[in-house]
């Protein structure tokens, strides 16, 4: 998706060959009109599957989310990552690994909200293990629920989380597939072109 990749080059920074800084749209501040066209994309991308609802981790994976659920005219979950003080219902839960932070945090997402009667996309803001979305896609199958694909805006395709993914099966667009980081300098896949018409 070209007004993303411009936005990474005009304003990601490559803080080392393995993490790129983009918290002047997505990780902090955020650029709704940039998040607005990203989930018009994904809707795009992912129309006609019957997709019920809309499932990301707080917090940077909520605003595209919430834009892709806009457009698709389904809700939008968030599984959090803290114990909430009002969610203490049934909770569906897994426990996510972040190599990058060296943490792990159990995610929730209240039984309520998801069930077998559901299909699921989930869009998340990073891919690179793919802790992340494989917690998120534990969740949805202790719901009893289905899974439509994964929608990501930029994945490090040098980290094997994408790689897991496909070889698993599932349908998984990354609107921004980065190839390389060094720093001041972010290179994209090729693949990636296949998918800049829409
Ligand atoms: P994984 O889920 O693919 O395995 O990713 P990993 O554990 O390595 O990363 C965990 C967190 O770090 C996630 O954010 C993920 O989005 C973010 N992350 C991973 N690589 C990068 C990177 O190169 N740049 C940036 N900016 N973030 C990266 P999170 O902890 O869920 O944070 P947030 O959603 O609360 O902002």
């Amino acid at each position: 998706m070209e007004n993303l990749k411009k936005k990474i080059k005009q304003e990601g920074i490559a803080l080392s060959d393995s993490v790129l800084k983009v918290d002047t749209f997505l990780n902090h501040q955020v650029d709704p009109q940039l998040m607005k066209e990203i989930g018009e994309v994904f809707a795009n991308r992912f129309a006609n599957l019957g997709v019920t609802k809309v499932v990301t981790l707080e917090s940077s994976g909520i605003a595209p989310a919430v834009f892709t659920a806009l457009t698709l005219n389904v809700p939008l979950i968030f599984a959090r990552k803290k114990k909430s003080l009002t969610l203490n219902e049934d909770l569906l839960t897994a426990d996510v690994y972040s190599y990058t932070k060296q943490e792990s945090n159990t995610i929730s997402i209240s039984s309520k909200f998801l069930s077998e009667q559901d299909h699921v996309l989930l869009i998340d803001d990073f891919l690179a293990n793919g802790q992340a979305a494989e917690g998120l896609l534990e969740v949805v199958t202790k719901a009893g629920a289905t899974t439509a694909g994964i929608g990501i805006l930029i994945e490090k395709a040098f980290q094997d989380g994408g790689k897991r993914l496909r070889e698993k099966g599932y349908r998984v667009e990354s609107l921004a597939m980065i190839s390389e980081l060094e720093a001041g300098k972010v290179t994209f896949t090729e693949e990636e072109i296949m998918y800049e018409s829409i």
